[in-house]
């Protein structure tokens, strides 16, 4: 069944392509996806399926997606196109002047790039003002925010259709006004990253220490309140005052830390490798990643409540 919602075209059908085809599909809409892969287009359906069951969502949303390896007949149609595929700027560039000869002059174009300025993705193309930014969180159908990122040329009912278009489906748009390098959610996390290493580059705790100190004190309060709705409850004044003493303490160097360069030379690469920060046996490894996931699915039906 066809329906007049915007006809969404997914390029990419990977981890993140899948699964905001899935949630475009389960808010109504027709969607095509495409990916290079066979084997990754061929399983595109078999996961948004198996994700949708488990997510207790409605099963038959899976037959509004239709997976097409030829990417022009894949956007043929389209009123939004959003790629997910892989991190590379001169692929990106590439696939989006393509896309553009086979798409009508005001459908809009988004790129889901992790850190890949929009600029640069967009620069080349011959109708810029449909362009913009889309950074989701994975995985896509549990975490709500999706960064609507617009460049110096896009133009304000661009962005306007992207937000509603996102609000509509469940997601929660937020407004990226300037095409900065890690829009705004990378930008808060590495800064909060960056501190942690250092804490323990500087021998002031061991990394599980850090991570016990986030998750048991402010971590407990991040979800609904934010550091500025903080700074405001506590008073600014006393902000002000804390950050004349703290911040000339807090680690303020412009790129990655030796502490994290040794550990990638050594071949202490996290998760893959056993070891990164700490030692993950594959009994933790599996542990932790089911506690994410278990935590997500119980705040998105928290959500569901209110
Ligand atoms: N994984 C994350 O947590 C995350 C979060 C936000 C944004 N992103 C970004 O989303 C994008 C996709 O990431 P992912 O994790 O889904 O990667 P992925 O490797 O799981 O999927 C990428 C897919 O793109 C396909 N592909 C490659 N070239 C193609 C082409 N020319 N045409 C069509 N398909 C092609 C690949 O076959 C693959 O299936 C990247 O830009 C990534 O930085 C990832």
């Amino acid at each position: 069944m066809t329906t007049n919602k915007p006809r969404i075209a997914v390029i990419g059908a990977g981890l993140m392509g899948h699964g905001i085809a899935q949630v475009f599909a389960l808010a109504g809409h027709d969607v095509t996806i495409t990916d290079t892969v066979k084997a990754n287009l061929d399983s595109a359906k078999a996961r948004i399926s198996t994700n949708l069951k488990d997510l207790g969502d409605e099963q038959s949303a899976v037959e509004r997606v239709t997976p097409v390896a030829d990417l022009a007949q894949a956007v043929r149609a389209a009123d939004y196109v959003v790629e997910a595929v892989l991190e590379d700027l001169p692929l990106k560039q590439k696939l989006f002047a393509e896309i553009e000869k086979h798409v009508r002059p005001d459908t809009i174009l988004a790129s889901n790039t992790s850190v890949i300025p929009i600029t640069d993705i967009v620069r080349g193309l011959q109708r810029r003002e449909r362009a913009l930014g889309t950074h989701w969180w994975n995985p896509p159908f549990l975490v709500p925010l999706v960064e609507v990122i617009e460049t110096q040329w896009t133009k304000p009912e661009a962005v306007d259709f992207t937000m509603r278009l996102h609000a509509a489906a469940g997601k929660q748009p937020a407004h990226v006004k300037k095409d900065v390098p890690g829009f705004i959610g990378n930008r808060l996390q590495h800064a909060l990253w960056r501190e942690a290493i250092a804490l323990v580059e500087n021998g002031i705790c061991d990394a599980q220490t850090v991570d016990d100190v986030i998750k048991a004190a402010f971590g407990r309060r991040l979800a609904v309140l934010g550091p500025l709705e903080n700074a405001d409850m506590v008073g600014t004044d006393l902000t002000l005052a804390i950050h004349k003493t703290v911040l000339p303490a807090i680690n303020n160097r412009p790129g990655p830390s030796p502490y994290l360069e040794k550990l990638v030379q050594d071949g202490k690469l996290g998760f893959k490798a056993g070891e990164g920060f700490r030692k993950w046996s594959p009994e933790q490894q599996q542990a932790l990643r089911a506690k994410v996931l278990q935590h997500l699915k119980k705040a998105r039906e928290e959500d569901a409540k209110h």
